[in-house]
């Protein structure tokens, strides 16, 4: 069908386009000349009235106007140009010369668009529900994804899409969950494996342990006491010595302090504080992260199942266990991936795995340097080549390190209107346009805009609605009060009850 025109002076990336019916921002159309057949995407459209300008000032004005004029307005548009079709969607060399029929793209000519080889299929079309939007799954996870939008715009839901998709292909992920969202979660097409987050500490580097023990980096003498004894305690777990950890730790600590050298006046009274210090901050490390730390449990990767979603529950922990345990999984995946691509079959990642990192902004935030931010970025930076895809999912792309970000070549972007964020996740992605980007407050919810290698065309699509079940939708509040309300009600009355058949007088 066609719906107009193109005016004013074309380019090979842009036009503008008047017309008398009303397509919709996102809609696809194509125009043919020079023997080509051009697709582009609607981007931006205004409807006026040439009669019915801004120079009126008294509204009766409108209805004489409307009198005399009749029908009077125009539709005006601008299309970017996405490529010819018949040409690997290449950008042509020529503009299209102005006045150029422009056409609704039909159905079969899109349907052939969004056909990609191992299709992962996200939704549909916002302007044509009917065609189907796939994305390549090899492109997505080496060439990495980031989630972006506000709170309660669909991220999470967009996310059980992908895992369930990935679930058709034996696709392996780990998500980190911060919410315990998806610890009870049904997928159609697969199963998740529950992993605790717990890490032998024979498998940690010092400088995980040393995150968890509040030692200021200036408190050299402390530091040196605590790493004397976690070399001996790591050396016993690691022989089997001992089972635990901590105790062995502590007991070495309190071995020092007993010892005949430590009694003697030889030694600084100064000096002895600090052992002291030490062996406190050791219990406080217990108290606070001692479930962290589990000397009967193998190597966290292991637990890694191929064709499962793997959730790592990292609801009830604070930020510093979830940093140190990501930090963990991603530092050695990375490590395994590296040998087993050079030939080491003694690795325990023999295949490739998609991490889903959700609420990235606290994980790999912008202003602090930490180490799940770290090895997050290494991830972004070096996955592609060992088969480790990272998808960041986060309500505030300005908050996450624009190094990550920047990496995350792919974007399932629904409503922000924040223009702080907004602006980040444009000079993240190099795929978004400004006039794509003034479309982002304005999406519904499920409603996003999609861009990266993953796709050929930007895209503006309806995220399916998961079907199955996970927690974290939005909660009935009234109804959970009136239904606390009414259970009290009950217990009240069965009290009541109670007291009267016992003879009581209530
Ligand atoms: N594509 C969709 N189609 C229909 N409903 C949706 C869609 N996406 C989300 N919703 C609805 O919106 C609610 C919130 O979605 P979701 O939990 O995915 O948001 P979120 O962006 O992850 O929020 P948060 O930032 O709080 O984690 C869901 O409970 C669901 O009811
Ligand atoms: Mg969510």
């Amino acid at each position: 069908m066609m719906i107009g025109r193109s005016i004013g002076e074309t380019s090979l990336n842009n036009f503008e386009f008047i017309s008398k019916t009303a397509p919709k921002v996102g809609e696809y159309v194509t125009l043919n000349y020079d023997g080509k057949i051009i697709l582009g995407m609607i981007e931006t459209l205004i409807h006026g009235s040439v009669s019915l300008n801004n120079d009126i000032y008294d509204p009766s004005t409108v209805d004489m106007i409307k009198a005399i004029e009749g029908n009077d307005f125009y539709i005006k548009g601008k299309v970017r140009i996405l490529g010819d079709l018949n040409d690997n969607l290449r950008i042509p060399r020529t503009p299209a010369p102005p006045g150029t029929k422009i056409y609704l793209a039909d159905k079969d000519r899109l349907n052939k668009v969004f056909q990609v080889k191992n299709p992962l299929k996200i939704g549909g079309l916002i302007s044509q529900e009917n065609v189907d939007v796939n994305v390549d799954i090899n492109k997505m996870i080496t060439r990495h994804l980031a989630i972006l939008a506000m709170t309660g715009a669909g991220k999470s839901n967009t996310v059980c899409i992908i895992i369930d998709e990935l679930l058709k292909y034996d696709g392996t992920m780990v998500i980190f969950d911060m919410h315990s969202e998806y610890v009870d979660g049904e997928f159609n097409n697969g199963e998740l494996n529950l992993i605790s987050p717990e890490i032998n500490p024979i498998y940690m580097s010092f400088s995980e342990i040393r995150r968890l023990i509040n030692i200021p980096s200036s408190a050299y003498i402390q530091e040196r006491y605590f790493r004397e004894a976690y070399k001996i305690a790591i050396n016993e777990t690691r022989e089997g010595n001992s089972k635990d950890f901590l105790s062995v730790l502590k007991g070495n600590l309190n071995d020092w302090y007993e010892s005949e050298i430590f009694r003697s006046k030889e030694i600084k009274s100064s000096e002895k504080t600090k052992i002291m210090d030490v062996i406190n901050k050791v219990e406080d490390l217990e108290n606070k992260y001692g479930f962290l730390l589990n000397t009967n449990v193998g190597d966290i990767l292991s637990q890694i199942q191929l064709g499962k979603a793997n959730i790592v529950d990292l609801g009830l922990s604070d930020e510093t266990t979830a940093e140190v345990i990501v930090s963990h999984i991603l530092r050695n995946a990375l490590r395994s991936r590296k040998s087993f691509i050079h030939k080491k079959t003694d690795t325990a990642l023999k295949f490739p795995v998609f991490f889903i990192v959700e609420e990235a902004h606290i994980l790999a935030p912008k202003n602090r340097s930490i180490n799940s931010k770290l090895w997050i970025s290494r991830i972004a930076r070096e996955g592609r080549k060992f088969g480790l895809g990272l998808c960041l999912v986060s309500q505030s792309p300005k908050s996450i390190d624009p190094d990550s970000l920047s990496q995350a070549n792919n974007m399932i972007i629904s409503r922000l209107v924040e223009p702080q964020d907004q602006r980040h996740v444009q000079s993240a992605s190099e795929n978004l346009s400004e006039d794509l980007l003034l479309q982002l407050p304005s999406l519904n919810i499920g409603e996003a805009i999609v861009v990266g290698l993953m796709v050929k065309v930007p895209t503006l699509i309806k995220v399916d609605e998961f079907k199955g079940r996970r927690y974290g939708n939005d909660l009935d509040v009234v109804g959970e009060w009136r239904q606390y309300k009414n259970n009290q009600k009950k217990e009240t009355k069965q009290t009541k009850q109670t007291f009267k058949e016992l003879g009581g007088d209530y």
